[in-house]
């Protein structure tokens, strides 16, 4: 099986997936890193990993429905089975979800469906929150909604600031996501309206 992963930033998670790749960890082949920036640093890992990468821009794209032709058109190409949205920060189109049915998922920092949205490792900590966590779901056409596959909870220290909390829920997601992706590539996921069970 072929999976893409797709990217707007610093890539931690990509490390962490390419890693597990080399270790064997992860049955199925990294095709391609696709970001939507072309100074995202995970293209730099990418590259000094030797995954190919490619950059599809906003700005080259008449309207977001052509940015997101031009996205399922490169991961069509590629026959990309799983797209792994790895700190993208885009919104997919209804389009996009249905030509990739069940076969897009997303890490989150947080325990969905508390905290959605883009600052939810601030949200939680200034809540007042006593555990936050990470969760890996499948992309639906809403925001941090789709079904559940994997959760991880993190306790929250009084002491904690944003750089504390967020080393360990970064810690969490790169143990997580690889372990997600490989369960998806052998087929062993199967979901059911918002239930996922593991086979
Ligand atoms: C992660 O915290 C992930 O949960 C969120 O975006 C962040 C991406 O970080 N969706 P990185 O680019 O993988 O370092």
């Amino acid at each position: 099986m072929n999976f893409a992963v797709l990217v707007s930033g610093n890539g931690s998670n990509l490390q962490a997936i390419i890693e597990a790749a080399k270790k064997g960890k992860i049955k199925g082949d990294l095709k391609l890193v696709l970001s939507d920036r072309a100074d995202a640093f995970a293209l730099t890992r990418a590259e000094k990993a030797g995954v190919r990468s490619v950059v599809v821009d906003l700005k080259d794209h008449a309207s977001r429905e052509a940015f997101d032709e031009a996205v399922v058109k490169v991961l069509k190409k590629e026959n990309i089975q799983l797209v792994v949205l790895a700190g993208f920060m885009r919104i997919l189109s209804p389009a996009f979800i249905k030509a990739f049915k069940n076969s897009i998922i997303n890490i989150h920092p947080s325990l969905l469906p508390a905290f959605k949205g883009g600052h939810a490792i601030k949200d939680a900590l200034e809540y007042g929150a006593l555990i936050t966590g990470v969760t890996v779901h499948f992309v639906d056409e809403e925001i941090d909604h789709g079904a559940i596959i994997a959760q991880a909870p993190i306790e929250i220290d009084p002491r904690d600031t944003m750089d504390s909390l967020s080393k360990r829920i970064h810690e969490a997601e790169h143990a997580l996501y690889p372990k997600v992706i490989d369960l998806f590539l052998k087929g062993r996921l199967k979901i059911s309206g918002r239930k996922v069970r593991i086979s």
